[in-house]
């Protein structure tokens, strides 16, 4: 079988760190390129994380830095509460509990590359069809779309991790991602090429365990151990800012939205519940802004051809996580 080639871009960001795991050691996958952008932290800080997972791997795959700030949604003064410092303290001073400054590897010796993600991917897209993997804000992607439009033409697929049909996680309606970048979102989700999202209904409908941090772990390498313990982590903070609903540690639960994305592609069983429809990103600063809106009107014409994933099978993700970190996949 033919390897899918892809390009990820990543706010790394623990969840993305498991994206970047998947998509370097899976058999199925080449993993062409990671540019990164702002989102789970400062753009330095996810460019950081992001090379020091891919020196622990091993991997020869360039790093690309992008954008550092949303395209447009800072510049209403008052639309987002303290915007530049969002990312790492909320109203109540616990987001920097989610993903930590520097994910616990050596400093990086490798560098990123010169030239800006937002022109790696436009002048990429322009010669080579390749799958697009979009799992922080969408700002490099949006921007990528707007220099030249046309690189939809040879986005085979785009990949999406953001938005939640049912549920949010940044504000009462809109999921962290889509909500960091309202505006790129609504672009990204308007590109003219096959869009497959999967919004937190999926990601949280297959949550991880710190047993399955362990039995992830009991593979011994240093990939497993790493992705292990970052379940493990995550769990205990998930608890820690109370997004668990238990008091025993053996029930605190994680979900590990980025790889999903990058799992899907190897195995598109994972996704048990995926639908075409319409969808939109509100971007209009008001209690829905960032949300992700899907036209549910049986009577309308689908815009794109854009799928919705609402299930994850989490067994099917966990022996495959396993198989891959394995070197059986
Ligand atoms: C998304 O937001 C980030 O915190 C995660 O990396 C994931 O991409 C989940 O809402
Ligand atoms: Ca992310």
């Amino acid at each position: 079988m033919d390897k899918r080639k892809i390009i990820l871009d990543v706010d790394t960001g623990t969840d993305d760190a498991m994206a970047i795991i998947m998509a370097a050691l899976s058999p199925d996958i080449e993993l062409k390129a990671i540019t990164c952008t702002h989102g789970n932290l400062p753009l330095p800080n996810t460019v950081d994380n992001t090379l020091r997972v891919v020196e622990m791997l091993g991997i020869d795959v360039p790093v690309y830095s992008g954008c550092a700030e949303p395209m447009a949604q800072w510049l209403r003064p008052g639309r987002v509460m303290n915007p530049r410092r969002q990312h790492q303290v909320d109203s109540d001073g616990r987001v920097s509990m989610i993903h930590e400054e520097h994910l616990p590897l050596p400093e990086p010796t490798i560098r990123a590359e010169e030239k800006h993600a937002v022109s790696f991917l436009v002048d990429t897209f322009r010669k080579e069809k390749l799958t697009l993997v979009a799992v922080g804000p969408a700002t490099n992607v949006a921007m990528a779309l707007r220099m030249d439009p046309s690189i939809a033409d040879n986005i085979e697929e785009l990949v999406v991790m953001g938005g939640g049909v049912h549920c949010s996680n940044a504000t009462q309606s809109a999921e962290f991602n889509f909500y960091l970048d309202p505006e790129a979102a609504e672009i990204m989700m308007r590109a003219n090429c096959k869009i497959t999202v999967f919004p937190l209904d999926a990601t949280t409908s297959a949550l991880f365990s710190i047993k399955d941090g362990e039995d992830i772990k009991a593979v011994g390498t240093e990939p497993a151990e790493f992705f292990g313990d970052l379940v493990i982590d995550f769990c205990r903070r998930m608890e820690a800012i109370r997004l668990s609903n238990t008091d025993d540690p053996n029930q605190f639960e994680c979900a590990i939205h980025d790889a999903l994305c990058i799992l899907y592609l190897i195995d598109p069983k994972i996704a048990t519940d995926l639908r075409r429809q319409s969808a939109f990103v509100d971007f209009s600063g008001g209690y829905a802004d960032g949300a992700l809106l899907v036209d549910t009107r049986s009577y309308m014409e689908l815009m794109g051809e854009t799928y919705i994933a609402y299930k994850a099978d989490k067994q099917r993700i966990k022996d495959l996580i396993i198989e891959i970190l394995s070197g059986n996949a």
